[in-house]
């Protein structure tokens, strides 16, 4: 972070701390191939996947994926903030800490960000103590109709919003917040003529994160009211497609087996009054790869629990997507009788729901296949090998993979063989459904794309770039293309992941610079080419296909001139193509 130290101060600290001698005093290190290895201190293991690059300065956990530089590492390790672990490192090579000095943007953005944390831990607080005031038994009944105990209202910090226009703003005014402070923070809608508390006549969910601050507050109305629960919007401080509900508690449960990730606030404290551990829920969207990579740090797999109607089994499917992508291994967990999981363990108790058997991915995929079938009929169990054949395909583990093959020759009469056959094949889309191929296949392409930038980035990072070889234009994420600005600025990759603000921004900035693949001085310079050339490949043929779908829009005079113009892009594009094979 720049601004509380020297730049070139910290540039020296971070020149002279050894990474791999600091986080030696934590992990035994071997040296194995350019890396240092041990066994990741940040989540339970057996073999290591934690590695430490003595050249870039950097620490990376190929399992849970945590990663930073030497700074961040005692951060984690020792629980400080920033500053205090410069301090602490500096102290500890002697280094003299000089005086503290003034950055007025930054000084200006961290103050923010602290003053609206700050505004939520209020309101927090006070929502907390509403609860209890006479004026608002109704909201605490709610609560312990829902067969919420005072223990578990505590533990959660359940509050209530009472049943007035502005009671929260006022308080928080007279405690110093101004109005933009609690606007910015989500707490008070600002109108031109009024101002008024967002959330009025609700029982309170706070939304705590892993450090324990309150990042926004989801709403639950009383009665039919709408909309049933009301959450922050975005804020600066607040992203709900980053954070989960509840993973402050995660991080207290050490050497958790699995998670469990359920849709409602309600359930999560259902479950985990009856004593249910590691669940959380998201925070009223969809779940995003970004969450998925939070999970993945607190245990080895995840149990998916939503609504058994279509759009709930929908969401599961995207969920199973996502943890696939993410490499995550999980199961589906349904409740019975369509109940939620705070109905279920309500009615039923924690004996019942230790009962419960999540299926395995797959599982669950192979049962939803043939519900629409008729097993009875030839095309019937057709289809289902063929879909099971597109499923089975994802299973990694043998021994699982022998256990459906089994079942499926038996539902199918397909032999082993065969179905074993089926699954090598990429099977061609049916005619009818082609133009929705498009979007599909434009997927790919960017996923591809994005493996080029990601390696072009790491080449970066490593410093062994050829000089003026890759340039920030060639990115087009914007995340990579900052990250290529910064370096190409000289700033180097440590420096970099000290300045990010957020755990999930730095984890994803270490997962890029970690990219595993082994650049050096000699393989570096063609490395770069042949990325460069494949970026070069996929814009040429993206404008391409643009230009083509546009032409019959165009009247004779343009379309000639396009068609040109279609031809030069051709041949530049077939030119590339020859290099880079
Ligand atoms: P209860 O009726 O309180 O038991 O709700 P539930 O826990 O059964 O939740 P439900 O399945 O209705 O919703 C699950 C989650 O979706 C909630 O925790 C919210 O995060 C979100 N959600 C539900 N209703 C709304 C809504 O009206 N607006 C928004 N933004 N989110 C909602
Ligand atoms: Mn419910």
């Amino acid at each position: 972070m720049p601004g509380r130290f020297p730049a070139a101060w910290l540039d020296e600290l971070y020149a002279r701390a050894d990474i791999v001698q600091i986080v030696s005093a934590y992990v035994p290190l071997k040296k194995n191939g350019s890396r240092y290895w041990g066994l990741c201190p940040f989540h339970h293991e057996k073999t290591p996947s934690f590695s430490v690059n003595a050249e870039q300065n950097l620490y990376y956990c190929f399992g849970c994926k945590a990663g930073g530089n030497v700074v961040q590492f005692v951060q984690e390790m020792e629980r400080l903030t920033y500053p205090e672990a410069v301090e602490y490192l500096a102290r500890q090579m002697h280094i003299p800490v000089p005086a503290l000095q003034e950055d007025p943007d930054y000084e200006r953005r961290r103050t923010q960000r602290e003053r609206l944390l700050a505004a939520n831990r209020a309101a927090a607080k006070w929502y907390h103590a509403q609860l209890w005031l006479p004026e608002n038994q109704r909201l605490l009944d709610y609560l312990h109709g829902r067969g919420l105990d005072d223990g578990t209202i505590r533990k959660f910090g359940l509050g209530a919003a009472p049943d007035s226009w502005d009671a929260l703003t006022t308080e928080l005014e007279n405690q110093g917040y101004t109005q933009e402070e609690l606007r910015l923070a989500g707490l008070t809608v600002v109108k031109p003529e009024s101002r008024f508390d967002m959330f009025r006549n609700r029982a309170i969910f706070p939304i705590i994160d892993a450090q324990g601050q309150v990042l926004g507050f989801g709403g639950r109305a009383m009665g039919d009211a709408q909309p049933k629960y009301l959450n922050t919007s975005d804020t600066p401080v607040f992203n709900k497609r980053k954070g989960v509900y509840a993973a402050n508690l995660l991080k207290k449960q050490r050497n958790l087996k699995r998670i469990i990730l359920v849709e409602g606030y309600m359930d999560v404290v259902a479950l985990i009054q009856h004593g249910v551990n590691g669940v959380v829920a998201t925070l009223g969207t969809a779940l995003t790869n970004e969450q998925a990579r939070l999970l993945k740090r607190y245990a080895p797999e995840i149990w998916v629990s939503y609504d058994g109607d279509s759009a709930g089994q929908h969401a599961i499917v995207r969920a199973l997507e996502i943890f696939e992508q993410e490499d995550i291994r999980a199961r589906v967990l349904f409740f019975p009788d369509n109940l939620d999981p705070d109905e279920f363990i309500r009615q039923r108790g924690l004996d019942a729901f230790q009962q419960l058997r999540p299926l395995r991915a797959a599982e669950y995929l192979l049962q939803r296949a043939k519900e629409d079938l008729d097993l009875s009929d030839d095309e019937g169990r057709m289809e289902y090998a063929r879909r099971s054949a597109q499923i089975l395909r994802k299973v990694k583990e043998p021994i699982e993979l022998d256990h459906y093959l089994k079942n499926l020759t038996v539902d199918t009469g397909i032999s082993r063989e065969i179905l074993v056959q089926q699954m090598g094949i990429t099977m061609p889309e049916p005619a009818q459904q082609r133009p929705s191929l498009r979007p599909v296949r434009r997927n790919q392409a960017e996923n591809a794309h994005s493996m080029e930038e990601k390696t072009l980035i790491s080449i970066l990072a490593s410093g062994l770039a050829p000089e003026n070889a890759i340039r920030a234009e060639d990115f087009d994420t914007p995340l990579i293309r900052q990250l290529a600005e910064k370096l190409l600025g000289g700033i180097s990759p440590a420096a970099i992941l000290s300045q990010c603000e957020n755990d999930q921004d730095r984890q994803e900035i270490s997962d890029l610079f970690a990219l595993d693949i082994q650049i050096n001085a000699e393989n570096a310079a063609s490395m770069a080419e042949q990325c460069l050339n494949t970026v070069r490949v996929h814009r040429l043929q993206k404008q391409i296909d643009e230009m083509s779908a546009n032409l019959n829009n165009l009247d004779a005079e343009n379309k000639k001139e396009e068609l040109q113009q279609l031809m030069a892009l051709t041949t530049e594009l077939n030119r590339i193509k020859r290099l880079v094979h």
